[in-house]
Formats: C-alpha cells, sequence, structure tokens
C-alpha cells in the first residue's frame, strides 16, 4: 500500500504488544481501559514531538539559569465522545496544564454519517494547538466532522491521534482536511460492510463503558 502523506503509524515495539491486547476479545474492560490509556501515553509523545517551548528563568541550588518549557497551556486536547474519553487521562499525564474540549458525535447506525450533538472548546482557538482524540478511525465521517467544526471556531491548527485507522478514513481525511496530521499507533486491512475495522478490536466505545 502507498504510504498516506497525512499519515504516521508509531510503530514502536511497547505500542504494538499493547495494540495486540487491546484487540484480543477476552481483554477485560478494566484492561482495556488500561492500555487505552498507556497506548495513548506513549503516542502522545510522538504527537508533541514538535510542541513550542518557552525559555524560562530557574534557579538551580547552584545558580540562576535557563530552561526550556512547554507552552503546555496552548495544548487543548478534544476527546471526540464518548471513546475519545479513554485517552484523556494518557495526554493529561504528558501535558497536565493542557485544556480539554469536547465534541459529542456518534455514527447513525445505517447511513454511518455522524450526528453532532455537543461542542465546547476552549477560548481564543486560534492561539491553540489542537489533538483530536478519538481511537477509531474508521469511514474518517466522524473526525472529519470534528476538524469542521474546530476550523468553523477558528482553529488552525489541529492534530489527530487515534489507536486503529483503516486506510478509508485516512483517505477521507487526506481528501477533506489535509493539514490535520494523524498518528495511529496501528493501520488496518479494511472496513466491513457495517464500517468496522477488520481486524479491529470491535466497538471501541462499548468496550470502555461496558455498554452494547
Ligand atoms: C466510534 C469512534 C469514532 C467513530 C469512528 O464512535 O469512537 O468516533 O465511531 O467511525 P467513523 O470514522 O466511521 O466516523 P461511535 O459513533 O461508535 O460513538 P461512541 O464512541 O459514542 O460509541
Ligand atoms: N467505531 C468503533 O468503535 N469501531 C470500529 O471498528 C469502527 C467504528
Amino acid at each position: 500500500m502507498r504510504p498516506f502523506p497525512n499519515l504516521t503509524v508509531v510503530e514502536h515495539p511497547l505500542i504494538q504488544h499493547k495494540v495486540a491486547l487491546l484487540r484480543r476479545t477476552d481483554t477485560s474492560k478494566k484492561l482495556f481501559r488500561e492500555l487505552v490509556e498507556e497506548i495513548t501515553l506513549l503516542l502522545g509523545y510522538e504527537v508533541t514531538r514538535d510542541l513550542p517551548l518557552e525559555v524560562v528563568q530557574l534557579d538551580t541550588p547552584l545558580e540562576t539559569t535557563h530552561g526550556m518549557v512547554v507552552s503546555g497551556k496552548k495544548l487543548s486536547l478534544i476527546p471526540v465522545l464518548r471513546a475519545g474519553l479513554g485517552m484523556v487521562e494518557g495526554m493529561l499525564k504528558l501535558v497536565p496544564s493542557a485544556r480539554v474540549g469536547h465534541v459529542g458525535l456518534y455514527r447513525e447506525h445505517d447511513s454511518l454519517k455522524p450526528v453532532s450533538y455537543y461542542f465546547r472548546i476552549p477560548d481564543a482557538p486560534e492561539l491553540r494547538d489542537f489533538v483530536i482524540l478519538d481511537p477509531m478511525l474508521a469511514t474518517g465521517g466522524s473526525a472529519a466532522m470534528a476538524v469542521s467544526s474546530l476550523k468553523t471556531h477558528g482553529a488552525e491548527r489541529i492534530r489527530l491521534m487515534c489507536i486503529v485507522a483503516a486506510p478509508e478514513g485516512v483517505q477521507h481525511m487526506l481528501e477533506q482536511h489535509p493539514d490535520v496530521h494523524i498518528f495511529t499507533a496501528a493501520l488496518d486491512r479494511e472496513l466491513n460492510d457495517r464500517g468496522y475495522i477488520l481486524p479491529g478490536l470491535g466497538d471501541a466505545g462499548d468496550r470502555l463503558f461496558g455498554t452494547r
């Protein structure tokens, strides 16, 4: 398959190991939640690689010097409800001062089209770096709608972090929002006729929250 210019697959062995556990049908809800958080934290290292730094003055026990710190307040995390919620804590462990907004979307069962039901993001979006969190990129409809909503409200710098992506979703994002880079732990084979990712891991929201 030709590599997608808008996609980084983070192939660190620890991530691949945890994704394999995440996929398993016999993985418990508790372990599933823990794995989603841990994978997010590991992916976060790559997603935040070029975050802007600020120079600060600081005192060591010996003298005053300068250090570089992440402009963490400028980073905004946007989990897509519901499944994106499972990724928030992992990212906040890396960047505790990040702001958190929420985008509520669900995929309509038959059409697979996203339906929006909630939107709340931090103020001054034009000044912030946004990372959308959603473990599953399937048709790409939800991610594209989340990005469109952010852009409508003034966001200019947006990335998408997911755990399992389908080629169809990456292609859809490339066509709709080529400026949004996607970071994923796995690029899977294809979608089935109900829009589920194969081999995938099933319904991420249901597995995180114990619904069906
Ligand atoms: C899942 C997932 C994504 C979306 C991906 O959410 O978390 O948001 O599907 O599918 P798409 O790329 O085809 O749009 P779902 O609609 O199942 O909602 P939920 O998280 O509330 O269960
Ligand atoms: N949403 C999920 O949770 N899983 C899929 O495979 C596709 C969409």
